[in-house]
């Protein structure tokens, strides 16, 4: 797969979607899922820098929890309709330019907090991955907070190994995704930050990806299915909290950057 192809892939998602919250996820169920986990985590005086943050769709909530957001995206027309939605949000404390992941030298050591949400998964090799969880870190004054949810290939592969034993076809990946390997991934982690939590929502996996195709056969489910709603409101009960953790293949790392880092 190539950049070229990824960008246009994501241009054409914005033309189409617009300020729609499933431009960028299709299960905007799991999507409003993650914008709560890092929103709970926020902090008012946060100054956050939010990491191919699409159309801003995400940023425009967190705006709400924290002092101000720069949203970035490396997709021109993620960025034109994210600013419509700001402009049309009438906020002030929010705003939206171009970046890559692999280039933040201009924002580094200037932010309290960095969201980044299944962005390395769109980049073309995994070197390139790890060099976008440096650059993210580099954006953190010390001190600062790293909100990171991607895919791993270990619970990914564990979902559809729990599909695959009840006769569920496995689910493909999308072509423009490469999901991160957790022990590569918690290395380069690891090399300048601490992670602090890693939160997962196997328990919606379980619910969404394996019971509800089940209990609809032979029908498809549908993303916004009563039983979605039903697994996310299981994950915010926190009834099965980490029991399915192994299945989760979207998982949020916490990351602290330590307050003198010699930098
Ligand atoms: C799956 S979407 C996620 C968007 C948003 N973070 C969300 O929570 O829905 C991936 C986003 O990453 C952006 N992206 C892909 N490669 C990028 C890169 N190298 N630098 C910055 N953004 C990138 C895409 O344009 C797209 O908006």
């Amino acid at each position: 797969m190539k950049e070229s192809e990824i960008s246009q892939y994501w241009n054409d998602k914005a033309e189409a979607l617009k300020t729609d919250p499933s431009a960028t996820m299709k299960d905007v169920i799991l999507r409003g899922m993650e914008v709560e986990a890092i929103g709970s985590r926020l902090k008012a005086d946060d100054e956050l820098l939010d990491v191919g943050g699409g159309n801003a769709y995400a940023g425009l909530l967190w705006a709400e929890q924290c002092k101000n957001v720069l949203v970035t995206d490396f997709s021109e027309k993620m960025v034109e309709y994210g600013r419509v939605a700001i402009t049309e949000s009438r906020r002030d404390n929010i705003n939206t330019k171009q970046a890559s992941v692999l280039d933040l030298s201009v924002y580094a050591r200037q932010y309290s907090a960095v969201t980044c949400v299944r962005c390395l998964i769109n980049l073309t090799s995994q070197e390139e991955q790890l060099a976008g969880v440096e650059q993210l870190a580099s954006a953190l004054k010390p001190g600062g907070r790293l909100f990171l949810i991607e895919g791993l290939d270990e619970t990914f592969a564990a979902m559809n190994s729990a599909r695959q034993a009840m006769q569920l076809p496995a689910i493909s990946l999308d072509w423009h995704n490469r999901l991160l390997p957790k022990d590569k991934l918690e290395a380069k982690l690891t090399e300048t930050l601490t992670i602090e939590e890693r939160v997962d929502f196997g328990e919606y996996y379980f619910l969404s990806r394996i019971m509800h195709p089940l209990l609809v056969a032979p029908e498809e489910p549908t993303f916004q299915g009563r039983c979605n709603q039903i697994a996310r409101d299981v994950w915010r009960a926190g009834l099965a909290k980490g029991r399915f953790a192994d299945m989760s293949t979207l998982v949020l790392y916490v990351c602290t950057k330590p307050r003198h880092d010699g930098a």
